[in-house]
């Protein structure tokens, strides 16, 4: 990245942190019921998860993370902003099945195929470089790997982030994109093939 890329991408980031840090407080009650419909789209995909590691990137308030706690899987929750963090923490944090970590997408603390399912709603709108945060996304995914994502339509074109997968070996089981939700939401699964 030269200078000024460089630039655009950290204050890229930092404008959408800020948003978060000073809305962290009215979070749930704003958008609690809208992130709730799009876990429940997807339910088929998120349940029984036994034995299985899970990433929730941009955990936000830890909503999922609640929502996935009675399984016996072990849940990883990374967010950016401290203060969400803080908000999950009160949520689940104590839950022995449980790590929050605070991170930024795109330089996971994690060695790569490390979770069984790496799932994603709404923070690539967040993200300056797309297909940079898929490709981190996928390099932390066990080969077979679940990875779903999703994304506020207006952000992100459909067609770059089917690319940004396709280049990431993630091939696409489904995508939806129903009106009825503000995201379109991406099923896929790490390939298998050689991954670098
Ligand atoms: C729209 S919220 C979605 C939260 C949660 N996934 C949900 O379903 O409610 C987006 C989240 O992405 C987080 N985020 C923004 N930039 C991030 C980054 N660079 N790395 C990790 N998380 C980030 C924000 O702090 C925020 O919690």
């Amino acid at each position: 990245m030269n200078e000024q890329v460089d630039e655009q991408y950290w204050n890229f980031k930092k404008h959408a942190l800020a948003g978060y840090n000073a809305g962290f407080r009215t979070y749930d009650q704003l958008y609690g019921e809208e992130q709730e419909k799009k876990y429940e789209r997807c339910s088929r995909y998120l349940g029984e998860d036994a034995d299985k590691t899970i990433l929730d990137c941009g955990c936000g308030t830890g909503t999922l993370i609640r929502r996935l706690v009675r399984q016996r899987g072990f849940l990883v929750g990374v967010d950016y902003s401290k203060v969400m963090l803080g908000l999950a923490k009160k949520r689940v944090g104590t839950v022995r099945n449980v790590a929050l970590v605070c991170a930024d997408a795109d330089s996971l603390p994690f060695k790569s195929e490390t979770f069984d399912k790496v799932v994603s709603f709404t923070m690539l709108g967040n993200m300056p470089i797309v297909a940079m945060t898929i490709r981190e996304m996928a390099r932390v995914a066990k080969c077979r790997a679940l990875i779903l994502l999703s994304s506020v339509r207006k952000n992100i074109e459909t067609g770059e982030v089917l690319a940004s997968l396709r280049k990431a070996s993630v091939r696409v089981k489904e995508f939806i994109n129903d009106s009825v939700l503000n995201d379109w939401i991406a099923i896929g699964e790490k390939s298998s093939e050689h991954w670098n």
